[in-house]
């Protein structure tokens, strides 16, 4: 499946202590229809990408855990929709303004946006991730704490931003500002071996994609589906935390959230998943 093999034996005498599997399943076929609406989840890749299909992580999943994502009302990602909208609309701050008080139905205003983020904001000379211009709105906008990285009600409001474009097609637009170069160093954090496993993001989800490790099956690592409910820890689990959490697996020391380095992995990241559906919430092991 992958254009460019970066070379399976450097990691292969590591292999062992992390108990990749030399197992390899192909991804499920099936069809994601969510309250009616066809998800596009497997796609043909652009010339210029590592891979010849785009293959969203939900067919690298059990049965059981692709049916609950594909029913809204079992899925458990969708309270996290629910809080996020009672949230959009409670008023906070010392302007004395919700979400709402600008925005006003998100289903309408919201519908889409989710689906192009990161952006390259101007004023800050680089580029925003959705929980970064919450933030903006909150300390700008409504005279109020900016949330801290995780707080449970900006998974919810960014669960629920990223919901109004279920079904929509990630997007980004590299064209703006500098756009182009945090690509670029997205894409050298991307292929860098870090840790004592000395492991890139590559090695798991280009090389080893399909494969097993822990008797998880290796997708290609979209995003589409952030913030995820994940059935492990029984919670959403936010982008950069997942990105954390990866890193951490290599035995390497990890970034922090919304760093520089991580919101280049974020565009970078991004943009090989550009043309799946927004899956939010998605739902994952
Ligand atoms: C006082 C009005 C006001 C309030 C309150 C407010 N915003 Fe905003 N928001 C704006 C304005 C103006 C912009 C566009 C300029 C900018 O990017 O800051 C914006 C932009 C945004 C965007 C980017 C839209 C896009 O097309 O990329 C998002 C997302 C957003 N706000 C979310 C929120 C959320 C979530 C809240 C509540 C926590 C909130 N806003 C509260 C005024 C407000
Ligand atoms: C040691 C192997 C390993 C490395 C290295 C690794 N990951 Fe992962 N990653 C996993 C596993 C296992 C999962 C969960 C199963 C899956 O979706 O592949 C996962 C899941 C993900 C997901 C969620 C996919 C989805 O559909 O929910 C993203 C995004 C991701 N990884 C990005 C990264 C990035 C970016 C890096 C480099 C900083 C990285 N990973 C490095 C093992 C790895």
């Amino acid at each position: 499946m992958g254009k460019n093999k970066l070379g399976l034996a450097a990691a292969a005498g590591l292999t062992a202590s992390l108990a990749l599997g030399s197992a390899y399943s192909e991804p499920v076929e099936d069809k994601l229809v969510i309250d009616g609406r066809e998800m596009t989840t497997w796609t043909e890749a652009p010339a210029d990408h590592p891979f010849d299909e785009l293959i969203s992580g939900w067919h690298y999943r059990t049965d059981e855990t692709r049916a609950l994502e594909a029913d809204s009302f079992e899925n458990p990602g969708m309270l996290y929709v629910e809080r996020g909208e009672e949230i959009w609309n409670a008023v906070d701050g010392a302007a004395g303004k919700s979400c709402a008080s600008c925005h006003q139905d998100a289903s309408e205003t919201m519908a889409g946006v989710g689906a192009s983020y990161p952006k390259w904001n101007e004023a800050a000379g680089k580029p925003y991730n959705l929980e970064l211009q919450i933030n903006e709105c909150r300390v700008e906008q409504m005279q109020a704490e900016p949330y801290k990285f995780d707080a449970p009600e900006q998974v919810a409001l960014a669960t629920f931003i990223k919901h109004q474009s279920l079904g929509e097609p990630v997007e980004i637009d590299l064209a703006e500002g500098d756009m182009q170069k945090w690509w670029e160093r997205g894409k050298d954090r991307y292929y860098l071996r870090t840790g004592q496993l000395n492991m890139a993001c590559a090695t798991c989800h280009e090389d080893y994609n399909g494969r097993y490790i822990r008797a998880d099956h290796l997708s290609q690592g979209n995003v589409n589906g952030f913030p995820t409910y994940r059935l492990n820890t029984g919670g959403m689990v936010s982008l950069h935390n997942r990105f954390r959490g990866c890193i951490r697996d290599t035995r390497a020391e990890f970034p922090a959230a919304f760093s520089d380095d991580l919101m280049a992995l974020e565009v970078y990241v991004t943009w090989r998943g550009q043309g799946l559906s927004v899956e939010t919430p998605a739902v994952r092991q």
